[in-house]
């Protein structure tokens, strides 16, 4: 049975130490976090060993996968110290903050032989398949225009605001849905903005086109109360029409006296105990890959794309903050 450790045991990476635990695919044979209290009351919740060294967990475990879920901009030591181990590597979006992070990730796995996929979850969503399915088919045309409005909750800003911003947090996914459909990266930037505040309202916004052409313009950020569920809004204008693709908690809603909670049904919902969704696929469909020897769904150059791409985004932005 395949051995997986989790590198980073906060929010996704208890979301996806519990995910391998209830696969019939692989055993969760660790969970690792820095901080040795999170690691492990994580630990603890799932009845594993924890660790706050990813090398001794990977030496003590002998696992054959790490699933790398630290902040944005630590997943290179982490998935480096995997890939030396010889452990295949699922990181989390985005594969780095920097291009030369990415591409030195890659390198490694490419001269020694370990597999490599970044967890960009939107191609694991069946709503986007549909559209990209569609898009590809040709039957539209070519995209001319792609706009994506992706909304997520200011508490979750509050956790990793500290380590990222809406660019790499967020708007990795747009990114790299749009290189994803229209088949090329970005080419111009025509004006893209990274918008702060201290209420904790934070934004990036942004319009260019990319190699193929296609213009796209992407307005994501985390803006909505905890009660909301995430709000994405995807439409791909084409030559001979459209299609889009939009949802928020997907129709179930869970009405108190004095509040309102959508609840998930798309992402990581836990249905009959297991956690299933767009995350039970991407995971176990890297697990899968990983033991037949197939190619992923993320190509690892479609996650370097992104990277440089967000790069160019990042270089080319006006930051603003309101007090
Ligand atoms: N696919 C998605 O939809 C999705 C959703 C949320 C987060 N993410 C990604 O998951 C990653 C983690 O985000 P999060 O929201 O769980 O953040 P988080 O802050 O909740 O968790 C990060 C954890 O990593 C630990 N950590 C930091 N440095 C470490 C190190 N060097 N070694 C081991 N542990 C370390 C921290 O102590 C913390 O517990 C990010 O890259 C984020 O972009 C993806």
């Amino acid at each position: 049975m395949t051995k997986v450790i989790v590198v980073g045991a906060g929010f996704m990476g208890s979301l996806h130490a519990r995910t391998v635990h209830d696969s019939r695919l692989a055993e969760l044979a660790a969970v690792v976090d820095r901080d040795e209290a999170v690691a492990a009351a994580a630990g603890a919740a799932l009845g594993v060993p924890a660790y706050t060294e990813t090398e001794r967990a990977l030496a003590e475990t002998g696992a054959d996968v790490a699933i790398v879920a630290t902040p944005d901009s630590v997943h290179r030591p982490a998935a480096e110290a995997a890939i030396a181990a010889g452990a295949a590597v699922l990181v989390e979006k985005p594969l780095a903050t920097t291009v030369a992070d990415a591409e030195a990730v890659v390198a490694l796995a490419a001269e020694r032989g370990v597999r490599l996929m970044t967890g960009h979850i939107t191609r694991f969503y069946p709503r986007y398949v549909q559209v990209a399915e569609t898009v590809h088919s040709g039957r539209l045309g070519r995209p001319v225009l792609v706009t994506t409005s992706t909304w997520g909750q200011r508490s979750l800003g509050e956790r990793v605001a500290a380590t990222t911003n809406p660019l790499w947090h967020f708007a990795i996914h747009d990114i790299e849905l749009i290189q994803w459909l229209t088949g090329g990266v970005v080419a111009d930037v025509d004006g893209a903005q990274l918008m702060e505040s201290a209420s904790g309202v934070a934004s990036f916004t942004a319009t260019g086109t990319v190699t193929s052409g296609a213009a796209f313009h992407l307005a994501t950020g985390w803006t909505l109360p905890d009660s909301a569920g995430p709000r994405w809004d995807l439409k791909v204008h084409c030559e001979r029409g459209m299609v889009q693709a939009a949802w928020s908690s997907d129709g179930v809603t869970s009405f108190g006296a004095d509040s309102a909670e959508e609840l998930d049904c798309l992402s990581w919902p836990t249905v009959h105990g297991r956690i299933e969704g767009a995350l039970r696929l991407e995971v176990e469909h890297f697990l899968t890959a990983v033991a037949d020897g197939t190619p992923f769904l993320v190509p690892p150059a479609a996650a370097v794309d992104a990277v440089r791409s967000a790069a160019l985004l990042e270089k080319a932005s006006t930051v603003r903050r309101l007090p």
